[in-house]
Order: C-alpha cells, then structure tokens, then sequence
C-alpha cells in the first residue's frame, strides 16, 4: 500500500525548528515504512524571500525538485544520500523549502523501477504528484492524453493525473484545475499536488484511499496515515471522500467537487506510534483481517467495463486461446492451495471447465498430464514460493498457457509468468494470510466469469449481476467483521479444548480447511477439516463428548444434509459451533453456539463465512497470549523447498 505525504510550511525559523523540510519529509515517510514499499521519492519546492516562487536561473521558471530511489526495500537509506546535499537546508540563500511531497511506493501498476517511482510530473515539470490508490479508468485516460499530445513517462496510473491537471491550468489556479482533473478519474485515490507556480500552497483530494491532515504552528500536512503526523501536528483532522482541499501553514480550504465550501472537523488521536502504524488494532493480523472489505474493493477495480463486462488483457493471452483452454491447474499451497479449492466450483459452475486443484509440491511431482490447451494458473500471494515457482517452470516447460496471481508487483512468479492477475491487497505483514487469500478467491472468480464470457456461456446480464453482486461482499464482510466480539465469547467458552474438527460441504469444505489452517498455525491446536459427509467413513470415530466440531452450515451449502451431519456429532455428544447465515433459526437451533453471517449469493459466500473462523482463531491465539504476527517455526515467504 502507497503512502503519501505532503507538507508545506512558514519560513520563518522560530516556528520550524532545527530540521530542514528534506528531513521533516524522510521522518514521515519513515513512520509509514509499515505499509512496505519498493520505491520511494519527494519533491520539494523553494521560495525566495518575499514568498515567490524560486526561478531556475537556466528556464527562468518556477521550479521544482524531484528526488527518487528504486528498486529496493532500503529505497528510503537511498533516499537520504541522494537529498544529503540539501538535507540540512533550512535558510539558504538559493531559498528556502517551504513545501514538499513524498510517497512510498508498492507497486500496483508498472513494476517497481526509478521511472515508475513517485512523485510524477507533468510535461512541463510544474506539476508534482504522489497518489496511492488504483485510477480504474486508466487506458481511456492515457489514449486521450496521449491523443492530444501529452508524453507519459512512466508505465503507472498515477502520471496521468500530472498531466489531466495540467491540461486544466491554463485559465485557473492549481485547485480549481485539480477540481476539474478528478472529475475524469475513477478509482480509488488519495492525491497530493505541488504546482511550481503556486508557491505558498498545496493540493489534496481524496476517494476511497485514506488521507489525514494535521496543523501546528506554521505548519499543515496530509499523509496516509496518523503515524507520519504524529510529533508534528497538534491538530488532526481526516479529509472526506470527494472533498478537496487547498493546505497553506495557516489555513486549510475545504471544497466538495462541486466546488462548495465544507467544514473540516477534528479528529482525537491518543495513540503512539506503534499502535498508529497498526491503525489501532493490537497486532498487523487484526488490522488486515479488518481491511479485507478494503482489500475486494481494490480487486474488483478497473476490471469492469462500462457496459459491465470483464476487462482482463492483464492475462496477456489472446482471447482465442482462451477460449480453446479445456483444462484448468489451480497451482498453490498452504491458503492459496485454499483459494485454488474454492475457486474450482466457480470455474466449474461458470466457465464449465474441468479443474484440477494442486498442491505445488505434489504437481511438481505427479507427472500431470498437460498441453497447448491447458491453463496453469500459480497462486501465490508472496510470488516467491518456492514450490510454486517450480510447478510454474514444470507447466512452463510442457508449451501450456501460465498466468499467475499474486499480491506483490514483479515477485518472482510474476515474471516467470506472462500474464499476471494481482491480488492488491497491500503488504500483509501477519504470517497467516487473511486479506490475501479473500482477494485470491476473488481474484480466481473473475478469471472464471472472464472464461465464461468469452465462450459466451453466460449472458452479459448474467455477468453483469454477478459483478453486482460481488461488488456487495464488502458490505457484508463488514457486517461479519463487526460480529467479532460474538465470536470471543465463543473463543471464551472452547479455550481450553485441544483438538477442533471443522466440516463443511461444496465451497463450505475448503472453507474449513483454511479455518482449521488458522486455528493450527497461530493457536497451535490440533485443528482437522473433513467434508462434512465423510466423516461416517471414519473420522466420526474421534467424536466423544466435548469435542469441538465447527460446521460451516451457510444456506446454500447442502443446507439440509449438514444438518444431518451436524445431528450424527452431537448425538456423540460433540459441542457444535455453526457458521450460520442470519435468521435462520432452524439450523441455530441444532448447535451450541451459533455465529452468525449475512447471506451471500450464490458461490460467493467463502469471502464471508471465512471472517468468524479467522477471528475464532485469532481470539483464540490471544487468549493463549501467543504471538499471532509470528507464529512459531513458520514463515511469511517459504523459499525452499
Ligand atoms: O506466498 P504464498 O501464497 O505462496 O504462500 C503460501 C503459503 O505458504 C501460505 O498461504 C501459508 O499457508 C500461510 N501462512 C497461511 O496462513
């Protein structure tokens, strides 16, 4: 996840202190290195005395400075050496900085390289922007621009913004040109502007993508999170979506896109800096299982047309050879083996495509049997599993078609595969994956209704509502997410229990698997998945009074049969959690402890039902007092075999 930050500031020395605005902007970027990022960049702008802006003695113009450093998870050390010769530039007579921008970069278009890094200009070099966020509009944008004569530089959606504000800000001023811009865009997006011409000032707008301001004395700034504000700002205040707003060292204007007047409210920040880099939340795995809503949004942008079709050329296999694929390998481990499972039934169901689900370890080996109409499709969130990898090069080397999905830009899996469906969740940092594996379900399901589309199999109405209704999960996750409470009082009541069955049927099974996976690696319980009817075909035989079985009984899951297997545990005397959708009463009525969910449509329950076994595990885990970020003897990227 981009971070971003933008400062302005007097220049008057007894309110600025000792550091020079080139160190006030690394310490912030600093305090958002948590987000991750390969890349990273500022620009600054000077003023001479007087308040004008500092011309270049070669142009004669208004100037501004840029600095970037890529490709690296030390981008920020390189950062520094290269603003070394200015770092300490507080009342120089070439002027004094008195506004900058910065961004950390984690690549989500174009991979992460010096071109691609923030801050991007316009084709005057008046104009500076960082963004974080995913412009869905992006190729219309980029044809007209280019259309009417603009030059992009960089392979990203953020350039296009420098270069839509500069086709405003020939009658108007930096704000009302940035007021016109955004009404070309959509997406998610938090932007701030820095105009050579507009020296005491800056620009910032948002969407979807977060921004916080804070004041202080002589100073106003924005940025993507509290932490980077923290020990400079006195005042916070969070900028709404669709308001805009110019910042100076003494005041703030806020505007709707409309250009109406709107009033800025204070926000109470108490929190230090560690609890502000995990947004509040105890620990990274509470913050991303929360973010999850936020994380299916950002998958499902800029992958549907107008007319409500699917975009997906990111596959970079031509429509026809799509169509001849008569086979599809699921390759993953660990969650995303998981996701590959609940996707099968999507990919099946819409696409009519037989599938094979593997673990990468085991189609390495298997002998699979594959050809020019195969489709391999590698899962992995990190990219480098080295498992993964290999069963990549297996597919790769018998001439059948390979794409990959993955959360990280320019991984290893993404460039040994031609086509690449990104997940963009943002870094997760937790060892168990949360808000990777719900965008990798939902990331398979749409290369499912993409196959399905393309060999006319479903009409576009049909399509159409399926998007619709996948563009409604967030809602409903969120409603599951704000249940958590629910679920640590069933947490309470288990604590003490060693071995947890968990069943489930159709999607509801890989459901379980990835429930009793959490429950294994940060509770360290023994935690086992059946689908749920075989379990008379022998693991009924561990059943005893007190056991824990966990069922995933949602409505459109064989409903009626898991209540017949819920029936054969308790009557063993089994203590039975369900995962039940809201109002049914019925199914509550068989189970010790029901966890409610709202009801998904069909095939798109896994991404809901999924939150109360991830939150059963991570209560669980606190309860014990374990470390959920860094479970024992595991690790976030397995690289060896
Ligand atoms: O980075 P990958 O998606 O390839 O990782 C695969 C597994 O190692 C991973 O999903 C692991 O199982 C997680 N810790 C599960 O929470």
């Amino acid at each position: 996840m981009c971070g971003i930050v933008a400062i302005v500031r007097s220049t008057t020395p007894e309110e600025n202190g000792s550091e020079s605005l080139p160190e006030v902007l690394i310490s912030c970027l600093n305090k958002l290195e948590y987000r991750g990022y390969d890349s990273a960049g500022i620009a600054l702008g000077r003023v001479e005395e007087g308040g004008a802006s500092l011309v270049d003695s070669d142009t004669k113009r208004p100037t501004i400075e840029r600095f970037r450093a890529a490709v690296s998870t030390r981008s920020l050390e390189e950062l520094k050496k290269l603003l070394e010769p200015i770092a300490h530039t507080t009342h120089a007579p070439t002027g004094n900085y008195n506004r900058g921008i910065g961004h950390t970069r984690w690549a989500t278009h174009g991979r992460p390289s010096e071109r691609n890094a923030h801050p991007h200009q316009d084709c005057s070099g008046s104009i500076a922007v960082v963004h974080n966020g995913i412009i869905e509009n992006w190729r219309e944008l980029a044809d007209e621009l280019t259309a009417t004569g603009h030059h992009l530089e960089s392979e990203t959606d953020s350039e296009l913004i420098a270069h839509l504000i500069e086709e405003e800000t020939s009658d108007v001023d930096l704000l009302e040109a940035t007021r016109r811009a955004t009404k070309r865009i959509s997406g998610s997006f938090a932007i701030a502007i820095m105009d050579a011409n507009s020296p005491n000032s800056l620009v910032v707008v948002r969407r979807l993508s977060p921004l916080v301001m804070g004041t202080g004395k002589g100073i106003c700034m924005t940025a993507s999170d509290i932490p980077a504000l923290l020990g400079l700002a006195d005042t916070y205040y969070v900028l709404e979506d669709d308001e805009i707003a110019e910042i100076s060292p003494d005041s703030i204007r806020v505007f709707d896109l409309n250009g109406d007047t709107r009033e800025l409210h204070p926000i109470l920040v108490s929190w230090d800096i560690s609890a502000a880099q995990k947004s509040g939340y105890d620990d990274f795995m509470g913050k991303e299982l929360n973010e999850q809503p936020t994380a299916i949004k950002d998958t499902l942008l800029g992958r549907v047309a107008t007319n409500g079709s699917l975009t997906m050329d990111e596959t970079r296999i031509d429509d026809d050879a799509l169509r001849d694929v008569d086979k599809v390998f699921v390759v993953g481990c660990g969650s995303s083996f998981h996701s590959g499972l609940i996707a099968k039934y999507a990919l099946e169901h819409w696409a009519r495509i037989p599938t094979e689900i593997d673990i990468s370890s085991e189609f390495r080996y298997r002998d699979p049997i594959l050809n020019s109409s195969s489709l391999v499709v590698g899962v992995s969130q990190s990219g480098e599993t080295m498992d993964t990898l290999r069963a990549i090069s297996l597919a790769k080397s018998s001439k059948t078609k390979v794409i990959s999905i993955s959360n990280v830009v320019d991984s290893s899996i993404t460039r040994h595969t031609g086509g690449v469906i990104y997940t963009r969740a943002g870094p997760e940092v937790g060892v168990a994956a949360t808000k990777t594996f719900s965008t990798q379900i939902i990331a398979l399901q749409m290369l499912a209704l993409y196959l399905a589309q393309l060999k006319g199999l479903l009409y576009p109405d049909e399509i159409k509502t399926i998007l619709e209704q996948m563009r409604t999960l967030p809602d409903l996750m969120q409603i599951a997410l704000d249940r958590s409470e629910k679920v640590l009082t069933v947490a309470e009541e288990i604590a003490s229990k060693r071995d947890l069955f968990y069943i489930g049927r159709n999607t509801g099974y890989p459901v379980a698997l990835e429930g009793a996976l959490k429950m294994k690696e940060i509770a360290y319980l023994r935690a086992e998945a059946y689908p749920a009817g075989e379990l008379k075909h022998g693991p009924i035989a561990l059943i005893e009074p007190g056991t824990v079985v966990i069922a995933v009984a949602t409505r459109g899951r064989l409903w009626e049969k898991m209540h017949a297997n819920i029936s054969e545990v308790k009557s063993r005397g089994a203590t039975v959690v369900g995962i039940i959708n809201d109002e049914d009463d019925q199914t509550a009525s068989l189970v010790d402890y029901a966890l409610f969910v709202p009801r998904t449509p069909p095939l798109l329950d896994a991404v809901v039902d999924i939150i109360p076994l991830q939150l059963l595990a991570y209560h669980m885990a606190k309860l014990k007092g374990f470390n959920v970020d860094r479970p024992r003897n595991l690790a976030k990227t397995v690289t060896v075999e």
